[in-house]
């Protein structure tokens, strides 16, 4: 998860420490936060970056670390589209853009229209045929780093209203090209990315690919990214080469409205696509996420009950920041035996 801690695209100490922290507490998979393939895909100047075989050097340290403690680490590879060149979301901080040679890259802001996200961004210049080529081989190259920097897995985020999200919703993307219109051709720059990074890492090496599920538009009954396009681009992914489609939601349009009384409104999301895939016998593994902040709702996920389990897998955000050690602990609660690290075993259950 973003922590606006980089300076220049590099992982700072604090990020090594915060990533080696969680990792050697029992995740049996910790992804660092998304990593920018280009300058300009930041979303802001404290995002990190691996848009430099300079970045390669600090990531390395943390996968060493992980390898150290038997652990695996992925990494996220994004680029921000038309929610570029922004002051970090920081405590008592205004969204505000940050104008160029203010910190900021606003005329490197671009998208598949000139729409801005809100009044508050960048106004986006359109991407030209040139601009998309460059920016799947910017993925490419990233990919490349991300092996040289020894991660596990590479995760491509697909989600939240950045680049990807922005093309493939009928509402943001508006484009009469090869990249716009119908779902073949608003999918296509997710597609080339995909291949590009595939073509870039080992075939061993898992590829998860995170989308937002439903824009959270359909109350307005227009035209919307939603879980029936989720499910049609789930069918082809296999077939691209991705191993885990990681289920997230929203972040398209400022006013989507999420039913988030509901702990298990993105849970569902996950649980639908998977279930249709289990159907089809359509061989993707599904990740869910959100709001999974204590053990049995965990359980609850991946547990498999009469045959049926809401997904194969399951990744936790927030509740490490309130809980490095969430894994020891809800290990304990469940009463499963995991290993602690030997230099706290001394406070392992049972001690
Ligand atoms: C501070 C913060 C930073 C985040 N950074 C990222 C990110 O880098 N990539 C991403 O895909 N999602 C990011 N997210 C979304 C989380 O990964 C996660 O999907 C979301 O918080 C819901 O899960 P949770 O309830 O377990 O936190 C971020 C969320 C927060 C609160």
């Amino acid at each position: 998860m973003g922590t606006y801690s980089s300076h220049d695209g590099y992982l700072s100490r604090w990020q090594h420490t915060h990533y080696a922290s969680l990792i050697c507490r029992g995740p049996a998979l910790s992804f660092i936060e998304v990593a920018a393939v280009t300058p300009q895909g930041r979303t802001s100047p404290l995002d990190l970056g691996i848009y430099d075989d300079a970045h390669v050097e600090g990531l390395k340290a943390v996968v060493g670390f992980a390898r150290s403690e038997g652990q695996k680490v992925g990494v996220q590879l994004g680029h921000s589209g038309w929610k570029g060149s922004m002051m970090p979301i920081l405590p008592g901080r205004a969204m505000e853009v940050l104008r160029d040679g203010k910190g900021g890259w606003e005329g490197g802001v671009m998208g598949p229209g000139t729409e801005r996200f809100k009044e508050e961004y960048v106004r986006p210049r359109e991407m030209t045929g040139k601009d998309i080529e460059e920016m799947i081989g910017a993925f490419g190259s990233a990919a490349k780093r991300a092996v040289d920097a020894g991660f596990d897995a590479i995760e491509i985020h697909g989600a939240h209203g950045y680049m990807f999200t922005s093309f493939m919703s009928p509402r943001t993307n508006r484009r009469t090209d090869a990249y716009g219109g119908s779902f073949e051709n608003r999918v296509r720059i997710l597609v080339e990315v995909i291949q590009s990074v595939r073509d870039n890492i080992p075939d061993t090496m898992p590829l998860f690919v995170r989308i937002s599920a439903t824009e959270w538009m359909e109350w307005d009954e227009q035209p919307s990214w939603d879980i029936e396009d989720s499910i049609k681009l789930a069918r082809i992914l296999p077939r691209l080469g991705v191993d885990v489609l990681d289920v997230s939601s929203g972040g398209n349009s400022p006013t989507q409205k999420i039913p988030i009384q509901d702990a298990y409104y993105q849970i569902n999301l996950a649980e639908k696509i998977r279930a249709v895939l289990q159907k089809e016998e359509i061989n993707l593994l599904i990740c869910a996420v959100g709001s999974i902040d204590n053990a049995e709702m965990a359980r609850d996920v991946v547990e498999n009950v009469d045959g049926h389990a809401k997904a194969d897998m399951l990744k936790v955000g927030r509740q490490f920041l309130r809980d490095p050690s969430f894994v020891l602990t809800a290990a304990k609660q469940l009463g499963v035996t995991v290993q602690w690290p030997y230099q706290f075993w001394r406070a392992a259950p049972g001690r």
